[in-house]
């Protein structure tokens, strides 16, 4: 299958044509049958440049839009991997319909996400309340698909609900399902040869950074059904990821290949996930080998000690049989798990401070593993031998 392309086409005879189950990443940026009529204007009388586009108006009723989103929905639903996800865009006008429909197709909602406008067009007849947002919802091809999650990722990038002073200080906090994100305008807007907006519902690149960010590793398929500057392509292209691009207006192809050529991979933590890298795993004992732990060692809790550690690394208090840190820390806790997280718990005493053995597992991964993640993004270490 060629990835890193823009296909020229009709995008369900497009979709049909790729192998089924290869895609990793699907955003969708449908048609939202405004139903605008003719040019709208503002209370001055000068004309507004609304969604009015004769790809937007092409359905003659309702059953006419279903149907076209039933064909296009199913058709990305084949070329979806079994544990990608699907992320669909649409406003007041066309969303619930377009839920209803990804639900009867068996997609499974993970979140729907609020994108709320900073810029929002103002309702210019003041006939209704300004509409703010649109909606995006995330699914996947079932409740058991196993999709891909950038959990902490998604903290590093949530500074909707952390004050920049705050984020400055190392507070993160879960990502939520409201986004606070401008329209689409200044350098990023695409312009036509003379000058005038290339098109009307040029999405923002912030958005598509986060959906990609969140639901995407490096090297995945990214693909975007209906392509229109080709704005997914752009970002997948900018983060390490690849990209399948599909459209059926020959203009927006060739401004979006323009776009996509001058675009550079640009490729740091947030697009390696690297806040999501899981540890490596080691042994007690080859850190006793390596002289980060001492046979004998006392190990505290709560500033007690507890046990002792062996050649083995097990631990042992004189009375009792060896027991792994885990299995320790449930005991004497008293907790109903039979196992917890003995490396949240644990300390050793050194240079008369207790350090926790989790934070020398750390020098140990960084120092004898030379794990990038750890050197990076966990402090502490240096107390820690
Ligand atoms: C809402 S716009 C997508 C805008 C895009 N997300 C961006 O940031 O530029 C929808 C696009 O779908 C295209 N389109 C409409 N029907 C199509 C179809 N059946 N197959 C392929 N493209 C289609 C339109 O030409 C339009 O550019």
């Amino acid at each position: 299958m060629k990835t890193n392309v823009i296909i020229n086409g009709e995008c369900v005879e497009e979709l049909n044509k790729l192998p089924a189950e290869s895609i990793d990443l699907i955003f969708a940026d449908p048609p939202y049958w405004m139903r605008v009529d003719g040019v709208l204007n503002r209370p001055s009388g000068s004309e507004y440049d609304g969604c009015a586009d004769e790809w937007d108006n092409q359905f003659s009723s309702l059953e006419d839009y279903k149907s076209f989103t039933k064909s296009w929905l199913n058709a990305c639903v084949k070329v979806l991997k079994p544990n990608g996800s699907i992320w669909v865009i649409g406003g007041m006008q066309c969303v619930y319909t377009i839920g209803a429909i990804m639900q009867d197709l068996n997609l499974w909602f993970i979140n729907d996400v609020i994108w709320w406008k900073t810029n929002p067009t103002p309702n210019f007849k003041g006939t209704r309340i300004n509409n703010a947002h649109e909606t995006m919802i995330w699914a996947t091809k079932g409740k058991s698909a196993r999709y891909t999650f950038n959990y902490k990722t998604a903290k590093e990038l949530n500074k909707d609900t952390v004050f920049e002073k705050d984020f400055n200080a190392g507070i993160r906090k879960q990502l939520g399902s409201v986004w606070r994100i401008g329209v689409c305008q200044g350098e990023e807007r695409l312009k036509d040869e003379n000058g005038v907006k290339l098109h009307s519902t040029q999405k923002p690149e912030s958005i598509l950074y986060r959906i990609i960010a969140l639901n995407s590793k490096l090297g995945d398929i990214v693909l975007d059904p209906f392509g229109g500057t080709m704005t997914t392509g752009t970002v997948a292209k900018r983060m390490g990821r690849k990209y399948i691009m599909i459209e059926n207006n020959r203009q927006y192809c060739e401004f979006g290949q323009k776009r996509l050529d001058a675009v550079k991979e640009c490729i740091g933590d947030i697009e390696k996930a690297i806040f999501d890298s899981k540890p490596p795993r080691v042994s007690f004992e080859e850190m006793i080998q390596a002289g980060y732990f001492k046979v004998g060692e006392k190990l505290f809790y709560n500033s007690k000690p507890y046990f002792f550690l062996t050649e083995n690394g097990k631990i042992i208090r004189q009375d009792s049989e060896p027991l792994d840190i885990h299995t320790a820390i449930a005991r004497v806790k008293n907790s109903t798990a039979n196992r917890l997280n003995g490396w949240d718990y644990w300390e050793v005493r050194r240079n008369n401070e207790f350090v926790s053995i989790d934070n020398i597992r750390q020098k140990y991964i960084s120092e004898v593993k030379y794990d990038v993640w750890y050197t990076k993004n966990i402090d502490g270490f240096n107390n820690a031998r």
